[in-house]
């Protein structure tokens, strides 16, 4: 009996409601596949309530301690009772800089029965593979004159040839494994220092993947792309903030950000990767059981493949597919969505 150790880390809003069911499903998945293996949880909390009370977020010893697990299971970041930043930043960000999560993957995929916004959708399946510890996320930067009419930003955006590879490479063999195209994304018309080390980096891996058909667009000519002829996509690989932009797009297309499931994975196994709805907080629904856990349940999904459970992935996926191929309009609360997928499970 293989036993994996999780951290659960609910975090705020509806994380909280749609965290234990993806659990749930999670353990049954590993029970109904007969799979000889166990969850060890522990929770930990990361929230808005507790910077409130204590001021902290998610401490150095706590992310010290989040090393020994197999992975983090987490729900979603960010509280309108916090300052902006406090918690994306003392927690989420933390934790996937800090655990070296140089990827971000987000698979978008349209199922039968869900309903796209766009009048002809097509067959929409695609991976983004979004670089995860770079970019303009890493708070390089800072204030002048704070405050005053001459005041000053400057928010800069980082990016090493080593992670740039690792992202890169991870999204090649992807696409290998897949349709065999890699569509990369940046603005290297505009951000040409950054952009040209992008596609430095993807035209000296390329000669390692001769299957694979590489495309390069611009970010914004691919949001037109992504709306026009989304089925086009196999796999799209980018930088940090146009990977967080182009995956909120690549959501609502494929049915909604509710379904949008993520890992936030460190390639190398050195440290445990973190499974997490696209979604945030919510606080406008928060604590009325009416968030769909769906996009919790399939980042179990994930979460499970990756830890080498490939039959409790599928059972879960194939679940969720029931489920989505019969919903009707009838609104149901979110316990009431985790149990029709549980049902599912054979
Ligand atoms: C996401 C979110 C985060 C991000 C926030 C909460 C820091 O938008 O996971 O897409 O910007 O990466
Ligand atoms: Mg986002």
């Amino acid at each position: 009996m293989t036993t994996f150790k999780i951290a659960v880390m609910p975090g705020d809003g509806i994380g909280t409601e749609v965290v234990p069911e993806g659990l749930k499903v999670l353990s049954r998945a590993i029970e109904v596949t007969g799979t000889d293996a166990t969850l060890q949880t522990e929770q930990f909390e990361a929230s808005a309530r507790r910077w409130h009370e204590t001021g902290e977020t998610l401490t150095d010893d706590e992310l010290e301690r989040l090393r020994d697990f197999d992975a983090i299971f987490f729900g979603a970041c960010g509280d309108p009772s916090v300052p902006s930043g406090v918690l994306e930043r003392g927690i989420i960000l933390k934790l996937r800089f800090g655990l070296e999560h140089g990827v971000n993957l987000r698979p978008s995929k349209l199922y039968p029965g869900v309903a796209s916004p766009l009048a002809n959708p097509g067959d929409i399946d695609f991976l983004v593979v979004r670089e995860g510890t770079e970019g303009s996320y890493t708070g390089q930067g800072g204030t002048l004159r704070e405050g005053t009419p001459q005041e000053m930003a400057t928010e800069v955006s980082v990016n090493t040839r080593y992670g740039v590879e690792r992202t890169v490479r991870y999204a090649f063999e992807r696409a290998q494994a897949r349709d065999k195209k890699l569509a990369y994304l940046h603005k290297t018309n505009v951000m040409v220092h950054a952009g040209h080390l992008w596609r430095r980096t993807v035209e000296s891996i390329a000669p390692e993947f001769p299957d694979v058909e590489v495309t390069y667009q611009h970010t914004d000519a691919a949001m037109i792309y992504m709306v026009a002829k989304p089925e086009d996509y196999d796999v799209i690989v980018t930088d940090n903030l146009f990977g967080d932009l182009v995956t909120d797009l690549a959501a609502v297309v494929t049915g909604g950000i509710g379904l949008a499931a993520s890992g936030n994975i460190n390639v190398e196994g050195t440290a445990p990767s973190l499974f997490e709805p696209i979604h945030g907080s919510a606080p406008d629904i928060a604590g009325q059981g009416k968030a769909d856990p769906t996009a919790s349940i399939l980042s179990g999904a994930l979460m499970a493949e990756h830890l080498g459970l490939t039959r409790v992935a599928q059972a879960i996926q194939a679940a969720v597919e029931a489920d989505l191929a019969s919903r009707g309009d009838a609104p149901r609360t979110t316990s009431e969505v985790g149990d029709a997928i549980v049902s599912r499970l054979a």
